[in-house]
């Protein structure tokens, strides 16, 4: 009892000094001198009510973040504070005093600071309130029927990140018809992150200097027999740092609309700090799912929140199309490997106007060997994925073509039945996956997961399948017949996809 009376006391003790310090008005609010891009520090409050210190900081990127975990050590102020990524394990974040200046020393997530803070005066403090906005009450937005199979096209953010121009889109878009892959099916030439200006003054999302005229290129890309998508982000800001949609949700629908959109990817980002409940995450997709039906426009609907708070369940629910199923693909085996065998939504949750996004294609990045990019190919067609290419389709290998327009590995994904195909066996070395098709026939895929070439030998009805009248080989495009047995040899990480009846 005595000691724990002690400990308090030190700490209240230690704690006075600092917090006259610091939180006693004006000395309360303190304004950055400067801070990084992210997370955009703008001011920090600290109160003492009644001896008990409570503290907010304030982010461009996530509006007022309260101290967590609030005390004194020494002259030191010792908090965490809380982004709602829960891949991000807050640590402890220092405040002192420094003559007139405050310093704060740590880290958010990747990004370490150091950063000197003056006394704010009241003005300057209201200025840099972050403003917030109430959510709509709980409702279902009737979903359209915009995409009966898996949306296919390309997005822009694999392989050029932030490096996306008006230009550059229109040669893909001119790419896509010249390859032969829009007559393969993919339509969609969607610009991801990057893209966005500034508002104007009466709140417009304008784009930045890279596209200078974003209706000019959407009638471009549809004088192609193309379709055009873009991104945004209900957060304040979008995950590379730009203009988000936060407090002007209906009015960026409507801009996306003016300007001739046709699919929209809407990604949490910065937003995941203010809706970090399933309640408020299913809010803010309803919000933009219902300014995208006000629009009138037809706008394909892609949500982005990295799989959480099961998604797939209630995806359609807010209008959307589709849905990421994990955090973002890599251009290498492993990642899209653990995201294609290991990470699948849900089977029910997949169907007609309703998908599981396993992320965007990786092939022909260059990080791949072409056994493990026809894997890549198979397994997004057997779980009837969204198949977005991630490439420069301005240049392309004779193998990345062969691979990314295979008439018959694009028939099993677009299959009209919308089923997810499901491991029927998995060990440490392989897996094999079947896929039911509406023609009743079954996609069947034989995958080495290991690094050595293995042979793969069983009866089809271990497979569950009756036997096979007919087998089509789907990547050499060969048909053959074997009425109880299979027997094949896989390249290392290598597949056999097969249409068998
Ligand atoms: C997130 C998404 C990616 C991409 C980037 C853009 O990481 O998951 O697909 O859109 O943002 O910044």
């Amino acid at each position: 009892m005595r000691k724990r009376f002690l400990g308090l006391s030190v700490a209240f003790t230690l704690l006075l000094p600092v917090s006259q310090a610091l939180a006693k008005p004006p000395e309360g609010g303190w304004v950055f001198d400067s801070s990084p891009d992210y997370p955009d520090f703008t001011r920090v409050i600290i109160k003492e009510t009644g001896g008990k210190l409570t503290g907010v900081i304030t982010s461009r990127w996530y509006g007022d973040l309260p101290m967590q975990d609030l005390r004194a050590e020494g002259d030191t102020l010792v908090f965490k504070i809380n982004n709602g990524n829960p891949r991000v394990t807050p640590t402890d974040i220092a405040i002192k005093a420094e003559g007139m200046l405050i310093r704060m020393t740590g880290k958010l997530w990747y990004q370490s600071f150091n950063l000197t803070a003056h006394k704010g005066s009241k003005r300057e403090l209201k200025a840099l309130d972050f403003p917030t906005y109430p959510l709509p009450p709980h409702r279902i937005v009737p979903q359209k029927a915009l995409a009966p199979t898996p949306p296919m096209g390309w997005n822009s953010w694999n392989r050029f990140n932030t490096d996306i121009d008006d230009k550059t889109v229109r040669e893909i878009a001119d790419a896509l018809v010249s390859s032969g892959l829009k007559d393969a099916g993919y339509v969609y030439v969607n610009i991801d992150d990057g893209w966005q200006g500034k508002r104007d003054t009466n709140g417009v999302l304008q784009p930045n200097a890279k596209f200078p005229d974003m209706k000019a290129l959407a009638d471009y890309v549809h004088s192609r027999g193309l379709k055009i998508g873009i991104y945004s982000s209900q957060g304040p800001k979008t995950c590379g740092g730009y203009e988000g949609s936060y407090g002007h949700v209906e009015q960026d629908a409507r801009t996306f609309a003016d300007w001739g959109i046709d699919y929209l990817k809407y990604d949490l980002c910065s937003g995941e700090a203010f809706y970090h409940t399933r309640e408020t995450v299913y809010a803010t997709y309803q919000q933009m799912g219902e300014a995208l039906a006000a629009t009138g426009r037809d706008i394909v609907f892609s949500l982005c929140q990295y799989g959480r708070f099961d998604v797939g369940s209630w995806g359609r629910d807010v209008g959307g199309h589709l849905w990421r199923t994990t955090g973002d693909i890599e251009d290498n085996y492993a990642r899209m490997a653990w995201i294609g065998f290991d990470a699948n939504g849900k089977p029910n949750h997949t169907g007609p106007n309703g998908w599981n996004d396993p992320d965007m294609l990786e092939v022909g990045n260059g990080g791949m060997t072409t056994d493990e990019y026809k894997t890549h190919m198979s397994l997004w067609a057997l779980m009837a994925a969204p198949l977005l290419l991630g490439n420069d389709v301005r240049s392309m290998t004779p193998e990345t073509v062969a691979i990314l327009s295979n008439r018959d590995v694009i028939a099993i994904d677009q299959d009209i039945a919308g089923v997810q195909g499901l491991p029927v066996k998995k060990d440490a070395t392989h897996e094999i996956w079947t896929k039911k098709l509406s023609d009743g026939a079954t996609a069947v895929g034989l995958f080495n997961r290991s690094d050595r070439p293995i042979t793969l030998s069983g009866e089809w009805a271990q497979i569950g399948l009756g036997g096979a009248s007919e087998v089509r080989d789907l990547w050499t495009h060969t048909n053959t017949r074997s009425d109880k047995a299979y027997s094949y040899t896989l390249p290392a990480h290598g597949v056999v996809m097969l249409k068998v009846r």
